[in-house]
């Protein structure tokens, strides 16, 4: 999760069923270090309480203006980006017309910073025109938007009116709180998770890449800034809200996935599992159990994508960092890698251990860059090991 140390958020909770979702918004937000400043509409205190507001944030919620004077003024003029989660189609239309007649509308007017809207509805409500009109004006408005989405509403119809899920939000709130950064406005891709070496329709020879890795740095590179585009293999990590995601199962599908998105990108960061053998001739139709004793498997090397980027890589100028999964001498083979494939810099971790490479949720990674500097990093959760690397990525850049 990335850092949000100092950074004010402002989160205006209107009257939605969804309200109960806001909840976990703050916990992620205050997990990451925000703070939190809480301003409920009426219908919104009667669907949540302000005492669990209260309790999670530590600060007062402010629900009436009579309260404190000028606490309308100052929540916005002191925060770094206001959230309006849930977000009615009552206050939808009371922001698009510039009123200002409680204490969230007045909060919300006075916000001398970006304001992010959750819209949460029943799907009638969201395609009637007068929904609709808002929301153009309020976009025009430079007002941001996350969601709806698609799915199970509370009254038990389908369609668009969830409001997102609090990850999702999450992340698009930080990217708008973590502002410019090196990576700002500049195309990272990134490949994650495994290929699949198929054997005949139904069966393949694939790895235990979980995809966390490459999906951490896809998200902290997106909170930066950047336009990023993840490729990834299958895997069972969900994929993030935010970059685009090109799903691919061979590591020829990832190649020509590569060609195509490395034309116009400034970073790659290599951190799929890609298949090293591919079966030799795999069988159209499915090979049958009877008579199959004896069963030979021939492998062959499989494509090598870090040779066959490098040319547009080196063309283009793209900043290229991979990952060495190595079971001995990690750093002298890493080493090697590095100069054999033209890389810029590789990220060593370790294989046959829980607490890091494939699968895990944590990892123990040295990077080796090209100019000759070697950085050991601790054992972490990978969402951090994700933001030193790209730490390093920007330094680089710069
Ligand atoms: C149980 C219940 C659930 C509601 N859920 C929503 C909702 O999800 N979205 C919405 O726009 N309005 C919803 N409403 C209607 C709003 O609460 C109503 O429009 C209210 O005036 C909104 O006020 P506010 O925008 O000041 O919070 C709901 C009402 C009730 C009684």
């Amino acid at each position: 999760m990335s850092s949000l140390g100092g950074r004010r958020v402002l989160l205006v909770v209107s009257g939605g069923i969804a309200a109960y979702k806001s909840v976990m918004l703050v916990r992620l937000l205050r997990r990451a270090g925000a703070r939190v400043d809480v301003v409920m509409t009426s219908s919104a205190e009667r669907m949540v309480g302000v005492a669990t507001f209260e309790a999670l944030t530590g600060r007062p919620v402010f629900t009436d203006l009579w309260t404190e004077p000028l606490a309308h003024i100052e929540l916005g003029r002191e925060a770094d980006l206001a959230v309006v989660a849930p977000a009615t189609a009552n206050i939808l239309a009371r922001m698009a017309h510039g009123l200002a007649d409680d204490m969230a509308t007045s909060t919300l007017l006075a916000a001398a910073c970006p304001i992010l809207v959750c819209p949460a509805m029943n799907l009638r409500m969201w395609a009637n025109p007068a929904t609709r009109e808002n929301m153009r004006t309020l976009r025009s408005n430079g007002v941001h938007v996350v969601g709806p989405e698609e799915g199970e509403l509370a009254e038990g119809e389908e369609g668009p009116g969830r409001m997102s899920e609090p990850d999702d939000i999450f992340q698009v709130a930080a990217r708008l709180l973590v502002g410019k950064s090196g990576l700002a406005g500049r195309k990272v891709v990134v490949t994650a998770g495994p290929t699949l070496a198929p054997l005949d329709p139904v069966r393949f020879v694939g790895n235990r890449s979980s995809g966390r890795m490459g999906i951490a740095l896809a998200m902290a590179a997106w909170t930066r800034g950047a336009e990023v585009t993840l490729i990834a293999g299958p895997t069972s990590v969900q994929p993030p809200h935010g970059p685009k995601v090109v799903r691919v199962e061979t590591s020829e599908d990832m190649g020509r996935a590569l060609e195509t998105e490395l034309d116009d990108a400034s970073v790659l960061i290599m951190a799929a599992a890609v298949s090293d053998f591919v079966v030799d001739h795999p069988s159209e139709t499915k090979i049958k159990k009877a008579g199959a004793e004896g069963l030979e498997l021939r492998l062959e090397p499989g494509p090598d994508l870090l040779a066959e980027t490098r040319k547009q890589r080196a063309s283009r100028g793209i900043l290229t960092l991979g990952f060495a999964l190595e079971t001995d001498d990690p750093i002298g083979n890493a080493m090697k890698k590095l100069s054999a494939k033209g890389l810029d810099l590789i990220a060593v971790n370790e294989a046959g251990r829980p607490d890091r490479g494939v699968d895990a949720e944590t990892n123990q990674v040295t990077l080796i860059d090209s100019e000759g500097v070697v950085v050991e990093f601790p054992l972490m959760q990978k969402t951090e090991v994700a933001e030193r690397l790209l730490d390093h990525l920007e330094e680089r850049l710069s």
